[in-house]
């Protein structure tokens, strides 16, 4: 057989050492041919490949980012469409062109979206779930997400001893437009007094309360981690917004970190290595299995698949009562309400 690989939306650790679970598997276990498209779906519109090797998935497992590169074109997208380009027709009459007999589509939900609307289109396609913010439905887990949860638990238990110095209240902001994940665990791990999610609804006068209570028990600073897809209702950043509020209400001085695109770049962590690989390699055995149409999944311990119309436009929101979120409670920290 020969397949294809590409890699579009959002970078995240993890991808290359996918690429290289897949291309292994697939070369040495299967003898199958790897067709590598550079720039997500925009190589398959524009033809843009490579023929991978065992020599170009040379140190691959620790390397950040992609090798292949990436993009957010969405060939099925009424906004990207341009007049007189048909590029859902073009996507499959490349892939014939090419020869291949599927096309393995590492992303997040909008990639899965796509890969759906492939399968839908007749076209072989199994999907790779990934990204930092673990929000894609059908599955519990994406690589990506521990390794960013590490960096951002490492920066916040580097901000508790600036914070005590200066008597300050940190306000840190992490990624996550619709989903908390990464709110939750980073600071549920470095130890966070207040944690807000876009999923919880807050109220600042019991934030700001929350802080003041701690203050009263001996406490002299606090730390506040933020999504940064919280509602607020200024058009700014939502940690700015979190940080300056509490300085105007407390009265205690304030300051906001933006962890932004740190927690994107770099190696991936041990754990998202081996979630990498599993789920790289099991994509391969779904598609000597010919079973197309679905997106590699973690349930439980397990690796396994979920069919691409289960996950298509679904995000995977933190539960509002979720374990973590009880328990944090019941230890004393404010989620926002
Ligand atoms: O990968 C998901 C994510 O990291 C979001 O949390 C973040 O806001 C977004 O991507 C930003 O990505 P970009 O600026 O590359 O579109």
């Amino acid at each position: 057989m020969r397949i294809g690989i590409l890699t579009s939306g959002g970078d995240c650790p993890g991808i290359n050492a996918t690429i290289r679970g897949v291309c292994k598997t697939a070369i040495l276990n299967y003898g199958m041919e790897v067709i590598g498209i550079h720039g997500g779906f925009k190589g398959l519109i524009d033809l843009d490949f490579e023929v991978m090797t065992e020599k170009s998935l040379t140190g691959l497992l620790t390397m950040g980012g992609t090798i292949l590169g990436t993009s957010r074109e969405k060939p099925y997208s009424k906004k990207q469409a341009i007049p007189g380009v048909d590029k859902p027709a073009l996507l499959k009459a490349n892939i014939e062109k090419l020869g291949l007999d599927a096309v393995v589509c590492i992303g997040g939900n909008g990639t899965q979206k796509t890969a759906g609307k492939m399968a839908r289109a007749g076209i072989p396609v199994i999907g790779i779930p990934k990204t930092i913010d673990n929000d894609v439905a059908g599955t519990d887990l994406c690589f990506g997400f521990h390794t960013a949860v590490s960096i951002a638990t490492e920066a916040i238990d580097r901000l508790h001893s600036t914070a005590s110095a200066h008597r300050r209240v940190m306000v840190i902001e992490v990624m996550g437009h619709k989903a908390g994940w990464i709110a939750l665990y980073s600071g549920m791990a470095a130890g966070g007094d207040v944690i807000l999610i876009p999923e919880r609804p807050y109220d600042m006068n019991c934030i700001c309360q929350a802080i003041m209570n701690r203050m009263q028990r001996g406490k002299n600073y606090a730390i506040v981690v933020v999504a940064e897809g919280l509602p607020t209702p200024n058009p700014g950043r939502a940690g700015e917004y979190i940080a300056s509020t509490i300085s105007e209400v407390t009265g205690i001085e304030a300051r906001e970190t933006v962890l932004g695109y740190t927690q994107r770049g770099g190696s991936p962590c041990s754990f998202d290595r081996i979630l990498a690989t599993r789920m790289g390699s099991h994509a391969v055995e779904l598609i000597a299995e010919h079973r197309f149409g679905h997106m590699v999944a973690v349930n439980g311990g397990d690796i396994t698949s979920v069919p691409l119309i289960e996950v298509a436009g679904n995000t995977r929101l933190v539960p509002p009562d979720h374990e973590l979120i009880i328990q944090g409670q019941h230890m004393g920290v404010c989620f926002g309400k």
